[in-house]
């Protein structure tokens, strides 16, 4: 437990269905009287919304890999001090969809290995982990299918395209075997209710 609050992430490739199931979860949570925020990564803080603009749209080729772990780190830490330890500290719920164990991946590993300049300047700048983090675990294929489904502008990652996604599936799986203390790893190849009910069953233990 963090100060008095819950700090829960969802993680997982694109389309996995974290933004559906973090929903879900606040709503649940909400139900039973809970305080929740309900949060994302990149954004969740005007500022750090403004990041997320630069990093998701445009050109694959925008930024270099260390200058994305700049901005990706900057927006966390913005996020971070506004909206997450505030509500932490209150005795808050706090559901954010993506956080640090995304720029492990995706700045750690799509193009060449920095998985350890993303975790000295975590250990500098944000030091925070979650209490629990779900990883939705799917077939890349699919994954992508379903993110491309949406049609949106936000698309600089899905455009890197499905060899990134397999390898971040693979590199997600390991993270999770690395931090098993707080990792719980969910079957995202099902219907939304199903996925939804092994959320719910485990954040419930974590709260008791
Ligand atoms: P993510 O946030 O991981 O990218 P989303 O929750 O936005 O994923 O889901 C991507 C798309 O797939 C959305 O259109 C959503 O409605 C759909 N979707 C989510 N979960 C499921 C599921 N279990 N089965 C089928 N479609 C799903
Ligand atoms: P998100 O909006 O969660 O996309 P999706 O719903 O498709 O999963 O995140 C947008 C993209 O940002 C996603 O492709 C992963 C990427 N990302 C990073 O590369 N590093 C990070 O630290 C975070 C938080 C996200």
């Amino acid at each position: 437990m963090t100060g008095q609050g819950l700090f829960l992430t969802f993680e997982g490739i694109d389309g996995s269905g974290k933004s559906t199931q973090a929903r879900r979860l606040a709503e649940f949570l909400r139900a039973q009287g809970r305080e929740v925020v309900l949060t994302r990564e990149p954004g969740g803080s005007p500022g750090a919304e403004e990041i997320r603009r630069l990093v998701l749209e445009g050109d694959p080729d925008r930024w270099s890999a260390e200058t994305e772990i700049l901005l990706f780190t900057a927006a966390r830490r913005d996020h971070l001090e506004r909206t997450i330890e505030p509500a932490l500290d209150a005795g808050k719920v706090v559901i954010c969809d993506r956080f640090a164990d995304s720029t492990r991946m995706y700045q750690g590993l799509s193009r060449g290995d920095l998985r350890g300049l993303v975790d000295r300047l975590h250990a500098l700048m944000i030091k925070r982990e979650p209490d629990l983090t779900l990883l939705i675990d799917m077939d890349p294929d699919t994954g992508l299918s379903r993110a491309k489904g949406r049609q949106g502008s936000e698309e600089r990652f899905e455009d890197f395209g499905p060899d990134l996604q397999r390898r971040m599936r693979a590199g997600f799986l390991a993270l999770a075997n690395e931090f098993s203390d707080r990792f719980r790893v969910i079957d995202g190849g099902r219907d939304m209710d199903s996925v939804a009910a092994d959320v719910t069953d485990i954040v419930m233990q974590a709260l008791r």
